[in-house]
């Protein structure tokens, strides 16, 4: 069994239709399943020291509460993919804006690439970064950009103490 104890957690949230990877337009996701994602995913966080809590949901409602859940402070970070939601949706916007972790949208396609609503995005506006058109690898860019961030607060941190 890994072992985890004083691991920091990075919480993984997916939005609709992501579970459905592998057999949905394996053209344009791909071939690799919701599971591969999983594992990938729970490997690269281990690899940072990170454990991965990894969340996914069709419902609008259910991605809001589990952010707002995430209040309570528990996360070093948090990597959304929002799916479709990405779009238009105001609520994951506003429950994003309440986190005050690294907050990483992420997309497995390159949205800019694609039809032209998808070139909009309301939530990556509450994030720090967007990263896209990577497929998995995307998930593990958008932890080291977690680090990142985290060490640039830090710093910022240190150097406001000191003046
Ligand atoms: C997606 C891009 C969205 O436009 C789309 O609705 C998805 C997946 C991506 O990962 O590329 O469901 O977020």
């Amino acid at each position: 069994m890994a072992v985890t104890t004083g691991a920091k957690t990075i919480l993984i949230v997916n939005g609709p239709n992501l579970a459905m990877l592998g057999k949905r337009e394996p053209e344009i996701y791909g071939h690799e399943t919701y599971d591969d994602l999983q594992t990938f995913c729970r490997a690269e966080a281990q690899k940072r020291g990170f454990l991965a809590e990894i969340f996914q949901s069709n419902s609008e409602g259910e991605i809001v509460t589990r952010l707002n859940k995430a209040m309570q402070g528990k996360y070093s970070g948090v990597i959304i993919n929002p799916a479709a939601y990405t779009h238009y949706s105001y609520a994951i916007y506003d429950a994003l804006l309440m986190l005050s972790c690294p907050k990483i949208e992420v997309h497995l396609t390159n949205i800019y690439k694609r039809e032209s609503f998808r070139s909009n995005s309301v939530t990556a506006q509450a994030c720090d970064r967007q990263v896209y058109g990577r497929g998995l690898e995307g998930y593990a860019d958008a932890m080291d950009l977690i680090q990142h961030i985290t060490a640039e607060r830090a710093r910022e941190e240190a150097a406001s103490k000191r003046q």
